[in-house]
């Protein structure tokens, strides 16, 4: 069968061999090998997870034009870019490129990524949707995880790819990312088939915290899947807290640091109030009430108002008292 579909897999496929093939042992390769070497990863690695080298010319559209590819086929893949007269030129052009795969492990798109970020231009940018691809689907490296994210029976969700391939270099080999911090449906239901538990790890920094307040409550609202909050300290990202602290250091972290979706938003919280205030500490034990009046269980609801009353130094008693109250007047 030579569905549209397939012919453009086999493009990607090739594409994906190509500008591999170029990253590891061409000349032009060679600036962004020392720059993936120098970010710690090995040949072994890259080419486990497929990466590459798009030069600055026209290689791409060279390599399929040799090879007679129609091209109608070529101005759908998403691989080039159309001038006004309809010529097409290569999309990545000097960038590393990741390989994008879908669950079977067929690369359907990529993210390229500035070897010197300059401000004027995206980090990363990536593969426009095509018949192969939608963005919003992607688990990055799903295909390569599954096995260990169903033996461990979980998942851990990161940033960036590289935070993704850090981690496997580390020998946590069920880490995915999505392309982006909001999830569709198609990816929840991808998870909740494959593991009862997902760890959120994104990056240290005030964005990435704001993403997992975000995602937690994304998966909260949509999936049956626990949750959990891997911290990565110092504002560091996952990758970079691999590369200055070690792998051992690291899978400590992910598997030691765990805090449960309201113990990371009662930290959370906090940001929005200046704590030395008698006001702000009111508001906030109200904030944070109200977010353990949601947990389910009383056990768990004692555990945080007993932690909320150490805080602040009140009775745990008047805590219960006030939830007690805020429940009423909800019901
Ligand atoms: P980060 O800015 O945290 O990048 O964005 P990173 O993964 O740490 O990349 P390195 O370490 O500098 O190489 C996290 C993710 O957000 C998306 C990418 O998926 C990236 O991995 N992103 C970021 C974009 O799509 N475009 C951008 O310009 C920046
Ligand atoms: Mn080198
Ligand atoms: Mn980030
Ligand atoms: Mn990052
Ligand atoms: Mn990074």
């Amino acid at each position: 069968q030579n569905s549209e579909q397939n012919q453009l897999i086999s493009l990607y496929d090739q594409t994906a061999k190509l500008y591999t093939h170029v990253l590891l042992n061409t000349e032009m390769g060679q600036p962004a090998l020392d720059y993936l070497h120098g970010r710690g990863l090995t040949d072994e690695v890259i080419t486990k997870f497929q990466l590459g080298f798009a030069p600055g010319e026209q290689l791409l559209k060279e390599f399929f034009d040799e090879k007679k590819i129609d091209y109608q086929l070529l101005r759908q893949s998403g691989l080039f870019i159309e001038d006004q007269q309809g010529n097409l030129r290569d999309r990545f052009r000097g960038r590393v490129m990741y390989a994008i795969k879908n669950p079977q492990g067929h690369v359907i798109a990529f993210s390229g990524r500035i070897l010197n970020k300059a401000d004027s231009q995206a980090k990363y940018i990536n593969s426009p949707e095509t018949k192969i691809f939608s963005k919003g689907n992607v688990l990055y490296n799903f295909d390569i995880a599954r096995s260990a994210i169903r033996q461990e029976k979980r998942a851990i969700l990161f940033e960036g790819f590289m935070d993704v391939i850090a981690a496997y270099q580390s020998g946590v080999t069920n880490g995915i990312a999505s392309m982006g911090t909001s999830f569709t449906n198609d990816q929840i239901y991808l998870l909740q088939r494959t593991t009862p538990q997902l760890d959120i790890c994104y990056d240290g920094d005030d964005p990435g915290q704001a993403a997992i307040n975000r995602a937690l409550d994304a998966f909260g609202q949509n999936s049956r899947l626990k949750l959990s909050v891997i911290e990565i300290p110092d504002k560091l990202d996952p990758d970079e807290y691999v590369r200055q602290h070690g792998f051992e250091q690291f899978k400590e972290i992910v598997h030691s640091a765990r805090l449960t979706p309201t113990a990371f938003k009662l930290v959370y919280l906090k940001r929005d109030f200046n704590l030395n205030n008698e006001a702000d500490q009111l508001t906030y034990i109200e904030r944070a009430l109200k977010e353990i009046s949601q947990l389910g269980s009383t056990v768990e609801q004692d555990l945080y108002l007993n932690q909320l009353a150490k805080d602040f130094g009140v009775q745990a008693q008047d805590l219960t008292h006030q939830l007690r109250q805020m429940r009423s007047q909800q019901s």
